[in-house]
């Protein structure tokens, strides 16, 4: 009677609202890398859908861009035997970790998953024809975010190609901004990298960085790219080592600098800071990539928990929850995404976001939507690791393209 009078007062004040005991003893511990104030926000959202639910929240967050500190907290929590109950895991990954046996499949919450995802996306979401990941939404990575007032200095108009966004960028130099806010962290530099490889048409991306096709790591273009990417460094300031992707956020929504180059959790930050697009800043594609598409969709993998065959209930219902379009739409406000779910109305986002759906349904037709190399959907870690490491190495010392090149190929048969 006492445990009723209780849940029936918790449910009145709104919250476990049919909870049963079981339920509100199991505790999900999380691991994930979101920890900036949009990140947090949009994270936030999910732990009071669960605690709503009557399940308890531990929060195991890595802080660390792109989440390589993540993927390193993570190894060693399944190698104890600590596993946590859900990782944030994406790409080529998911297939990694189930291939070690130490997911459990959440099919039984996934009956309407195939119809209500892209099928590129749904592929993703499995392993040996089961579920064992459940998508949050969807990332579009090649973004340039603009200053407003400082754009309205440099002559008010967006730049579509390099030479047009040289020439913005010198304008604002001339008018006292630092041209490119950059942080200076390997996945930042492979983000850049990328943005300018795509700018070359998405079948020259995807012959180099999904096929891997030496013909095309070696061209000349790919020499071009490096050349693209080194005039850009000339507009950095000395500040960018190691600096953090959302304190780079933070100087364009503070009017210190005039652009960032970044994928649209940005926006998380613009959002987070009150900012409104249009208005206070511009989102607009990279330079020549107006019509392709790099896709980075974040998703949970659950892992087997001491004791347990199949995932418990308090797996099955995050994996339930982060589908819901109610979540789903939630989740991606603050985050700066669009929801991964097909049909969840867009009218609550901003015009960005619309923007971003708009272009990824022309992408898709186009065939211009591909996964991005740099936030883990295109390659396994070995062959992206060494990729990594040549771009790296290019923006931090004063490397030539041409050899810059050779390396890239070399680094591609990393196996
Ligand atoms: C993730 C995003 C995250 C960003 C910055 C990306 O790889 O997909 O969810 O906001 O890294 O940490």
């Amino acid at each position: 009677m006492k445990f009723r009078a209780i849940m029936g007062a918790l449910c009145a004040a709104g919250l476990m609202c049919g909870v049963s005991a079981a339920q509100a003893a199991e505790s999900v511990e999380v691991l994930h890398w979101w920890t900036s104030g949009g990140e947090s926000k949009a994270v936030g959202v999910l732990k009071d859908d669960m605690t709503k639910q009557g399940y308890t929240w531990k929060d195991f967050a890595v802080a660390g861009g792109a989440g390589a500190a993540a993927m390193t907290a993570l190894k060693t929590q399944v190698i104890s035997g600590n596993a946590p109950s859900a990782a944030q895991i994406k790409g080529p990954l998911i297939q990694d970790w189930a291939s070690q046996g130490v997911l459990v499949p959440i099919d039984s919450v996934a009956g309407d998953w195939k119809k209500n995802l892209p099928p590129e996306i749904d592929k993703i979401m499995h392993a040996d024809g089961h579920y064992v990941a459940a998508p949050f939404s969807v990332h579009r990575v090649n973004w340039l975010y603009i200053n407003k007032a400082a754009l309205d200095k440099a002559g008010g108009k967006v730049p579509t190609t390099w030479p047009e966004f040289f020439a913005v960028a010198d304008k604002m130099k001339a008018a006292g901004i630092q041209p490119i806010a950059m942080g200076g962290q390997p996945w930042q530099d492979l983000t850049l990298w990328e943005d300018v490889v795509l700018s070359q048409g998405a079948d020259f991306y995807k012959k180099a960085l999904v096929d891997l096709d030496e013909k095309t790591l070696t061209s000349d273009k790919m020499v071009g790219v490096f050349d693209t990417v080194r005039k850009i460094q000339g507009y950095f300031d000395a500040g960018r080592t190691g600096r953090d992707w959302n304190l780079a956020t933070a100087m364009v929504i503070n009017g210190k600098a005039g652009m960032q180059f970044m994928g649209d959790w940005a926006k998380g930050e613009f959002a987070n800071a009150g900012k409104k697009s249009g208005a206070d800043y511009v989102c607009a594609a990279v330079p020549g990539t107006e019509k392709s598409y790099t896709f980075n969709v974040d998703s949970f993998v659950f892992f087997q928990q001491k004791g347990q065959k199949a995932a418990t209930p308090g797996q099955l219902a995050l994996a339930k929850t982060i589908m819901s379009p109610e979540f789903q739409e939630q989740f991606s406000l603050n985050k700066g995404s669009i929801p991964v779910r097909l049909g969840v109305s867009m009218a609550k986002f901003d015009d960005c976001a619309k923007k971003s759906y708009a272009d990824e349904q022309t992408a898709i037709k186009s065939g211009g939507y591909v996964p991005s190399l740099a936030h883990g959907m295109a390659q396994p870690d070995a062959a992206a690791g060494a990729i990594s490491d040549v771009v790296t190495k290019f923006m931090n010392s004063q490397q030539d393209s041409k050899s810059a090149v050779a390396a890239l190929a070399k680094a591609a048969k990393t196996k």
